[in-house]
């Protein structure tokens, strides 16, 4: 596969074109963003944050990455990149955004998948820094943003697909910045997931938030597919890792933390939904 990095990027003052002039971005009318050292870009103004380190916390991040890293969620990616590649002329150039890309997991994923000619040009946006340093240190290949899916610093209809992975979906931005024919590929938790570790930590079990039948405007749904497999946990670290991952660190309370911190071996249900929606043409 060839890796290039996306390069429609928008200016998030005014959404107009930018440009990459050395390691400057720059819109028409005068707005500039600098490359940072580690190879990413800050397009998220002052004024779109709710507060001054939002998303995912460094101690988040170095989690999920490990977590990732150690190979748990591959069957998940496996999925992501199938659904991502399907159908695909093979000297094509696709385009692809994962909205929320955390540590770059997935995107890293995709790049790996073998294809002779095809072209990927990749661009992956969180809305923490934390996140984007680490997926920037991590690949230098696909282009690396620090943005909100609220308003995507990206050209209209530019892109093939977008992914949004376990992630906080903004449908009407997902559907300005697809081309017609274009995938959003979306990944939530399904009712089983995780569902032993909720069992320690929740005195009764409430159902995992689970996607609901909904199209969002302006798509057309394809056939879900639910991704069901096990994993063994074998170490406190890795109990840890995975419950500082996910927003059950915040919600459990400090009894069902201390049951969870106890363990040194967990065998996990995952249990997750994988949507497709197509971008209809709506001009
Ligand atoms: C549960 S994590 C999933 C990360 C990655 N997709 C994965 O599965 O490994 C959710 C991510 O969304 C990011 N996030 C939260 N609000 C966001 C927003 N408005 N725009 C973009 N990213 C956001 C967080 O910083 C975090 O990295
Ligand atoms: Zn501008």
């Amino acid at each position: 596969m060839n890796i290039t990095p996306f390069r429609a990027l928008a200016c998030p003052l005014d959404g107009g074109r930018l440009h990459l002039n050395g390691a400057t971005w720059r819109c028409a009318a005068g707005h500039s963003f600098d490359v940072a050292s580690q190879g990413y870009v800050h397009l998220l103004p002052v004024q779109h944050k709710r507060s001054r380190d939002p998303g995912d916390s460094r101690d988040m991040v170095a989690a999920r990455r490990r977590h990732l890293n150690a190979g748990f969620y591959q069957p998940i990616a496996d999925a992501v990149s199938r659904a991502t590649l399907s159908a695909v002329p093979p000297a094509a150039t696709l385009s692809c955004l994962d909205a929320g890309c955390g540590e770059g997991y997935y995107l890293r994923q995709l790049a790996s998948c073998a294809s002779e000619t095809a072209t990927l040009a990749l661009l992956g946006l969180d809305i923490s820094k934390w996140a984007v340093q680490s997926a920037a240190r991590q690949d230098g290949r696909p282009n690396w943003v620090v943005g909100t899916n609220a308003n995507l610093p990206v050209q209209s209809g530019t892109l093939d697909r977008v992914l949004c992975l376990f992630g906080f979906p903004v449908y009407s931005e997902f559907a300005r910045v697809l081309d017609t024919g274009g995938k959003l590929i979306q990944v939530d938790a399904g009712p089983d997931h995780l569902r032993e570790l909720r069992e320690i930590i929740y005195p009764t079990l409430k159902p995992e938030r689970s996607a609901e039948a909904f199209t969002p405007p302006g798509f057309a749904a394809l056939p879900p597919e639910n991704v069901r497999f096990h994993i063994e946990l074998a170490s406190g670290e890795q109990i840890a890792d995975l419950l500082t991952m996910t927003p059950h660190l915040f919600r459990a309370s400090a009894e069902g933390r201390a049951r969870a911190a106890a363990l040194t071996a967990l065998a996990l249900t995952v249990d997750v939904r994988l949507t497709q929606f197509v971008r209809l043409d709506t001009a």
